[in-house]
C-alpha cells in the first residue's frame, strides 16, 4: 500500500499493475519465423533497399485473423544487412493512411536521415535517406517514431532489425548463419480483444500496457530446430513496455555484444535484462537432441519497492530450442581483440562537458517534449558525459540517438557485466542515476536535431522526450529549428 501510494502519486491516476494478467500458457509448437534478408541492389556504390509500411492480417492466434501493420509483408519488416564502410540508401513508401517514419535505431548517421519525429512520410508519400555506415557491427533496428504515436505503429508490427557486418565481426568466431545458428529473436508482448485485434490499453497502468501474449518474430509459442553445438541469439526488446530477464532454466550462456556491438570478450551470465529497445547477442550451447526454452525470468527490477508486475515480471517461457540428434561443431566464441580496438576509444578523462537529465512524471529536466524547442547543443567532437537520474519509482530505458555510450557508472558503482558493452538505450532502476560517456562525431547540423527519451513507448509519446542539436566548434543553433 505504501508502494501503490507513491506509484500514484507519480502518475496520478489509475490502476498500478492491478490490472496486469499474467502471461498465458502456451504451447511451443510452431516454427519460429525468421524475417527474411531485404534484397538490396547496389546503384553506382550504394547499397539501395525497398522498404513500404502497409498494413494487412496475421493469424497469432489460431484461427483467428489479426489485423496488423508490416513493412514489405503484414508483420514486423525484412532483416536490412550491410557493411561497415558501405552507403546506403532506403527508398520507404508509406501505404497506411496516416503518416508515419523510420528511425534507424543504433545508427551513427545525419539527423536528417535519423527517421525521428521530424521525418514524417505522409500516406502515400516516399522518403529516401542516405547515408554511410560508419560503426562497428551490431545488431540496430528500425521502426516508426512519429510524434506521439510511436506506440502504437510498433505495437501494430511496424519494426525490423538492421545487422551491420564489419571485419571483426566476420573474423569472430561467432555462428553466423543467418536464420540458422545466428538467430533474431524479436520479443514483443501483445493483447487481443474478442475480436482477435490487437488491443493497446491505457488505463493508466506503469509502465505502460502489459500484454499477455509473448511472441517471437511475430510467432506466439515458437519453436527453432537447433543442427549446431552452439547457437546465437540476436534479442531484440521489441515491447513497448514490458522488460523481460532472458536466460534458461538449465544453463548458461555467453554474452557476446550489447547494442552497440561485440563487447570486449565474451561474458558467461545466467540471465541479461532487457529494457524496450536493448538487444543482447547471446551464444548458448546444446547437447545432442535436447530441449531447452529461453524463458524470462522474474527480472530484479532495481532492488527497490515496486508493485511484481510494474515491469512485467512475471516468469513464463519465450522460444523453444530443439536439438537435433546430430549437430554440426560450433567454435567456442572467442575474437582476437576487441571490435573497437580500431576506433577513438571513449576515455572518461577526456570528458569535457558533462550535463544532467532528471526523469521525473513524464518529463525530463521538467519539460515535455516540444518539436520546436532544442534542449541541447552539442559541439561536435566533444567528449560528454550526461549523467542521468531516474526519479521516478518506475523504471524507465533511457536511449539516445546517433551515438553509442558506455556507461561508467551506476549509483557510482561500477556497472554490471552486461552493460559494459556499447550501448544506445539502458534500462533506468528507479531512484538511481546513470552516468553515460558519449561522443557526438562527424555529421553537424544546426537546425535538425538527434531526440533522447524513454523508450517505454507510452512514456516517449506522452512527452519523455528532448532535442540536441550537434553542431560545429563556435557554431550557435539555429533559430529556426524545424517542426
Ligand atoms: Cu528506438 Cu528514438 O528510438
Ligand atoms: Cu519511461
Amino acid at each position: 500500500t505504501a508502494v501503490l501510494g507513491v506509484a500514484l502519486a507519480v502518475s496520478g491516476c489509475g490502476a498500478i499493475g492491478g490490472s496486469v494478467t499474467p502471461v498465458r500458457e502456451v504451447e511451443f509448437d510452431s516454427e519460429l519465423a525468421i524475417p527474411p534478408l531485404a534484397e538490396s541492389s547496389v546503384v553506382d556504390g550504394v547499397r539501395t533497399f525497398d522498404l513500404t509500411a502497409r498494413s494487412g492480417t496475421r493469424e497469432f492466434l489460431p484461427g483467428v485473423e489479426t489485423p496488423t501493420w508490416g513493412f514489405d509483408g503484414p508483420y514486423l519488416g525484412p532483416t536490412l544487412r550491410a557493411e561497415r564502410g558501405e552507403r546506403v540508401a532506403v527508398r520507404v513508401t508509406n501505404e497506411l493512411d496516416e503518416a508515419t517514419s523510420v528511425h534507424w535505431h543504433g545508427m551513427h548517421l545525419p539527423a536528417a536521415m535519423d527517421g525521428g519525429p521530424h521525418q514524417p512520410v505522409a500516406p502515400g508519400g516516399t522518403w529516401e535517406p542516405t547515408w554511410r555506415i560508419d560503426q562497428p557491427a551490431a545488431t540496430l533496428w528500425y521502426h516508426p517514431h512519429p510524434h506521439g504515436a510511436t506506440e502504437e505503429h510498433v505495437y501494430r508490427g511496424l519494426a525490423g532489425l538492421f545487422l551491420l557486418d564489419d571485419d571483426a565481426s566476420r573474423a569472430a568466431e561467432l555462428p553466423s548463419e543467418y536464420g540458422v545458428d545466428d538467430v533474431p529473436v524479436v520479443v514483443q508482448d501483445k493483447a487481443f480483444d474478442d475480436d482477435g485485434r490487437l488491443e493497446l490499453r491505457h488505463d493508466g497502468a506503469e509502465p505502460g500496457m502489459l500484454g499477455d501474449t509473448v511472441m517471437t518474430n511475430g510467432t506466439v509459442g515458437a519453436y527453432h530446430e537447433v543442427t549446431t553445438e552452439r547457437v546465437r541469439l540476436r534479442l531484440l526488446n521489441g515491447s513497448t513496455a514490458r522488460t523481460y530477464a532472458f536466460g534458461f532454466a538449465d544453463r548458461s550462456f555467453d554474452l557476446v555484444a550489447t547494442d552497440g556491438g561485440l563487447l570486449d570478450a565474451p561474458v558467461r551470465l545466467d540471465e541479461v535484462r532487457l529494457a524496450p529497445g536493448e538487444r543482447a547477442e547471446v551464444v548458448v550451447a546444446l547437447e545432442p537432441g535436447e530441449v531447452t526454452r529461453l524463458r524470462s525470468a522474474e527480472p530484479d527490477l532495481g532492488g527497490v519497492a515496486v508493485p511484481s508486475t510494474m515491469g512485467g515480471n512475471d516468469a513464463f517461457d519465450v522460444l523453444e530450442l530443439r536439438a537435433a540428434d546430430r549437430l554440426t561443431p560450433s567454435p567456442v566464441p572467442a575474437w582476437g581483440r576487441s571490435s573497437h580496438a580500431d576506433d577513438d576509444e571513449l576515455r572518461a578523462e577526456d570528458a569535457a562537458v558533462s550535463r544532467s537529465f532528471e526523469l521525473a512524471g513524464r518529463q525530463i529536466n521538467g519539460e515535455r517534449m516540444d518539436m520546436g524547442r532544442v534542449d541541447e547543443v552539442v559541439t561536435a567532437g566533444d567528449t560528454e558525459v550526461w549523467e542521468v537520474r531516474n526519479a521516478n519509482p518506475v523504471p524507465h530505458s533511457f536511449h539516445v540517438h546517433d551515438v553509442q555510450f558506455r556507461v561508467l557508472t551506476v549509483d557510482g558503482r561500477e556497472p554490471p557485466p552486461q552493460l559494459t558493452g556499447p550501448k544506445d538505450t539502458v534500462y533506468l532502476e528507479p531512484r538511481r542515476t546513470y552516468r553515460l560517456l558519449m561522443r557526438f562525431e562527424d555529421y553537424t547540423d544546426a537546425e535538425m536535431p538527434y531526440m533522447y527519451h524513454c523508450h517505454m513507448l507510452l512514456h516517449e509519446d506522452e512527452g519523455m522526450m528532448g532535442q540536441f542539436l550537434v553542431v560545429e566548434p563556435g557554431e550557435t543553433a539555429s533559430d529556426h529549428v524545424e517542426h
